[in-house]
């Protein structure tokens, strides 16, 4: 099998990619590890910046989002049994975030993707990438329990954290930076209306809690729990008892309870493998990067690298010139260390570490006192959340 760009994973980077190339001319095959029903019901992200909105409608993938989305202008900030909010679009000069889910993004690219794109194949697990610092890189893969390989000019990694791209990368020109963090997320899906119409991210003495949504009748609410629960540790009126608990307000705010679909456990890390090319291999999406889910820039940053590896191979395919594939890995590296900041100043902000002292603590609820009070301050924060523009 050949192509010019192999695409390894179908999460919403290798999606977009695809779709992006195929919209420049550049015919692409996308290898899945995962069957389609998997891939569509992976519960992940909810918030799209603006910037990624404007992608996926550049790419003709937002008809859908923009009936269904919903638009969000602001957030809540809990705590201390307060609330304040933060509002986008008057300190951003008109910026808003969208909530729509990472499956439904992923539904309408597969199906982009199926009734007009090159090949995507699901159950099509890549094994190794050979070759990628010569003129002809390979991707092995296992596919029907055949072995088969993908040559290409250009493979492109878009395997999330845990795929094989980023092995291709030899020890000596990869630098990892890394931290993990002590806790971790339970997350659960309910049948019920969110019990506010915007995200609240309440920082409290017993953990931080996010309340979000995915539908006008469905919410998404998170648990700041210990590394390493299992989500069967706790049962629905416990999730439900704790929540009310953190979210707790000195006004008549309630919290609407409803039967539990969906519950699981994401642990938290920071990471970013430096560079994000080698030879002829570009990672992209998680591959190259992960941050703490506070802060909802995971699926942005993804989004990101795509949008400019689609405009690097454009260029090269338009001008034979390769100087945007060549500034690649640092143009997306600039902005992904700002996400990194963002994601963890939001995790220490609002999480309260295993072995937090009463100083810092106190740290944490000036920070806060901060945001309330600094019209900086709040914007700094409002100008992160809804995405720095791409370069
Ligand atoms: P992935 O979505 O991980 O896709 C990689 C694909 O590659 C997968 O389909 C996988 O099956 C496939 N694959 C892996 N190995 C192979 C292989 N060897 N061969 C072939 N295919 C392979 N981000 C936000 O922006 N906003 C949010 O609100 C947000 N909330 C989150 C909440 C939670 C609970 C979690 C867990 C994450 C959240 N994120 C959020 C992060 C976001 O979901 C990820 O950053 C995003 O999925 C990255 O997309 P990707 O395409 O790079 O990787
Ligand atoms: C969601 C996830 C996040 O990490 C976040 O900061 C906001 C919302 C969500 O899944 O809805």
């Amino acid at each position: 099998m050949r192509t010019t760009v192999g695409i390894i994973g179908a999460g919403p980077a290798g999606l977009l990619l695809a779709r992006l190339l195929r919209g420049a001319g550049i015919d692409t095959v996308v290898l899945e590890a995962r069957d389609r029903a998997y891939v569509e019901q992976r519960q992940r992200a909810g918030i799209l910046e603006q910037g990624t909105v404007d992608a996926l409608r550049a790419a003709g993938a937002g008809a859908r989002m923009d009936r269904e989305g919903l638009r969000h202008d602001g957030i809540e900030l809990r705590f201390d049994r307060r609330r304040h909010r933060v509002d986008f679009p008057a300190l951003t000069g008109g910026r808003s975030v969208m909530v729509y889910a990472q499956t439904e993004v992923c539904k309408d690219l597969i199906a982009l993707q199926l009734a007009e794109g090159g090949p995507l194949l699901f159950g099509a697990e890549a094994l190794a990438v050979e070759d990628a610092d010569t003129g002809r890189p390979r991707v092995r893969f296992r596919h029907r329990g055949r072995e088969d390989v993908l040559e290409c000019d250009y493979v492109a990694g878009c395997d999330g954290f845990r795929g094989v791209s980023r092995t291709a990368v030899p020890a000596g020109v990869a630098q990892v930076f890394e931290r993990t963090y002590p806790f971790a997320w339970l997350g659960i899906l309910a049948d019920v209306p969110p019990s506010h119409h915007e995200l609240v991210y309440a920082r409290h003495d017993r953990g931080f809690a996010l309340l979000s949504m995915r539908t006008p009748s469905v919410s998404r609410l998170y648990l700041q729990v210990p590394e390493g629960t299992k989500p069967e540790e706790w049962s629905d009126a416990d999730i439900w008892r704790e929540l009310e608990r953190r979210f707790e307000t000195d006004d008549d705010w309630t919290l609407r309870r409803g039967p539990v679909t969906r519950k699981s456990v994401t642990s938290m890390r920071s990471h970013v493998h430096e560079p994000m090319r080698y030879g002829r291999l570009f990672l992209a999406g998680d591959a190259a990067h992960i941050v703490p889910p506070t802060g909802a820039k995971g699926l942005n940053l993804a989004v990101g690298d795509v949008v400019t590896l689609a405009r690097a191979l454009a260029h090269e395919k338009e001008t034979g010139s390769a100087a945007l594939l060549d500034a690649y890995s640092a143009t997306c590296l600039r902005r992904v260390w700002q996400a990194e900041r963002f994601s963890h100043d939001m995790t220490g902000l609002l999480h309260r570490a295993p072995d937090a002292t009463p100083f810092e603590d106190r740290l944490q609820l000036a920070r806060l006192e901060r945001l309330t009070t600094s019209r900086a301050a709040e914007t700094d924060l409002a100008e992160a959340y809804t995405g720095f523009p791409l370069d």
